[in-house]
């Protein structure tokens, strides 16, 4: 089988090379690919927008692709899936409908609203001043967020009512575009975070391990928020009893509220969830694809062939599907980015050392890099992401900063204290 990833960041390379992994694929078509996915074996990068559906149509029909995994949320958003399955292609991501649940965070909340998610409580806003009258109501902190897609960006935990006040303003005035013209204001929620990423046919929903994510630039989660700077997993706080809550409490119900709507959700459906101090699982969002960079830590763990799990999910035969295969022990992925990051950076820094990092046993993904005249350089916020597997946490984060050290380019920026929160739940 040929398969066809969409996107250009560490998720889709890690993608790629999971599904290269597999016995029934021969090759990967990744749109538009990054500098990673452009040197692996059997995968080769095709120049087209990720909106561009048409082209990537177009191509899938003329040269057999058997499944298209789409990556990234802005063409899902922007509904990939409808056009090319009108083609007749075959799709792993959910319709334009069903990825509104990452698309607009107020239709998200509704849809918990009525399915009794547990989530934050909130109120959605279209005007600046009624949302400031609001937050002056309210304890702080509290969480402003702009309501359409933002890269991970347009959250704002305000601490005080003029934090509040200025992310309102900001959002309104066009920070984040059409995005910010709707505003939801949000409880803030205590605890700790985590990222359950499963995967659905639409009727039967499975989640894949328990990851955490590291979403603030500084260490000891101080900071803007990122795209998030590292991941590990499995994450201990999630215990089998706690994972069976999270099935039962959030996961089925938002497929059956999903089904309720008419919506037939093929695809992955990732639940940022907050563990609050009392033990209970809360929805902070939910998301319509992979996380980025929780796949680069999770995927390494799978054994089960990755393009079975996927077509399981299209042809809607999940319930049916083995046993996930893992692993034992735990990964981290650790990312590299451009200082700066995520405000001004610079791009197009010549990396070197990535053979010697990978020697080490790490497997390096690439996420904004690009080659140009066979040069390896940066082509964006976050460049790369080292993961490494270790019989446990520990020896798995030693692993990647060894990788990491290896590496080199001017402006690297990078957290030194991925999966020390793993860590301390096991009790170290
Ligand atoms: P989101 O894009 O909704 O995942 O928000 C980005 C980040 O903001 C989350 O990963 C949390 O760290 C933080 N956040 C969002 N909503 C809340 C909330 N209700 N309470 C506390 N932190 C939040
Ligand atoms: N790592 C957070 C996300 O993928 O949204």
């Amino acid at each position: 089988m040929k398969v066809l990833v969409v996107g250009n960041g560490g998720r889709e390379h890690a993608l790629v090379w999971k599904l290269l992994q597999s016995p029934k694929v021969q090759e990967v078509v990744c749109v538009p690919g990054n500098g990673g996915t452009a040197t692996l074996d059997r995968c080769r990068n095709l120049g087209l927008s990720v909106t561009d559906f048409e082209g990537i149509g177009r191509f899938a029909l003329v040269n057999n692709i058997g499944l298209i995994v789409v990556g990234s949320e802005v063409p899902l958003a922007a509904g990939i899936t409808d056009a090319l399955k009108e083609q007749t292609l075959t799709v792993f991501g959910p319709s334009q409908a069903g990825a509104q649940i990452e698309s607009s965070k107020a239709w998200a909340k509704a849809l918990m609203q009525t399915a009794h998610i547990p989530t934050a409580h909130a109120e959605v806003f279209t005007e600046a001043a009624a949302a400031i009258a609001y937050t002056a109501t309210q304890a702080t902190p509290i969480v402003v967020k702009a309501d359409g897609l933002a890269a991970g960006k347009g959250v704002t935990v305000a601490q005080t009512p003029e934090e509040a006040t200025a992310a309102i303003e900001a959002a309104f005035a066009g920070q984040f575009g059409e995005a910010g013209q709707r505003v939801v204001i949000e409880e803030y929620l205590a605890g700790e975070e985590v990222s359950i990423l499963a995967v659905t046919d639409g009727r039967t929903i499975r989640p894949l391990l328990p990851a955490q994510d590291h979403k603030r630039i500084g260490e000891g989660d101080t900071g803007v928020n990122t795209g998030g700077m590292g991941a590990y997993a499995p994450a201990p706080i999630v215990t089998p009893t706690l994972m069976q809550r999270i099935q039962t409490e959030i996961l089925e119900p938002a497929i059956a509220a999903l089904q309720q709507q008419g919506i037939d959700y093929r695809g992955v459906l990732y639940a940022g969830l907050m563990i609050t101090p009392t033990g209970d699982p809360k929805v902070i969002e939910f998301n319509c694809r992979f996380g980025d960079p929780e796949t680069q830590a999770i995927l390494p763990l799978l054994n089960t062939p990755l393009d079975e799990l996927l077509m399981a999910c299209v042809r809607q035969q999940l319930e049916d599907f083995p046993p996930l295969q893992w692993k034992p022990g735990a990964a981290v992925c650790v990312v590299v980015a451009a200082d700066g990051y995520p405000e001004q950076y610079g791009k197009g820094y010549p990396i070197t050392g990535i053979e010697p990092a990978e020697t080490t046993g790490a497997i390096v993904f690439h996420a904004g890099t690009k080659l140009k005249q066979s040069q390896l350089v940066s082509d964006g916020g976050r460049v790369l992401g080292v993961t490494a597997v270790g019989v446990d946490l520990a020896e798995a984060i030693a692993q990647a900063y060894a990788a990491i050290d290896c590496i080199q380019f001017d402006a690297k920026y990078v957290r030194r204290d991925i999966g020390r929160r793993g860590m301390k739940a096991v009790g170290n």
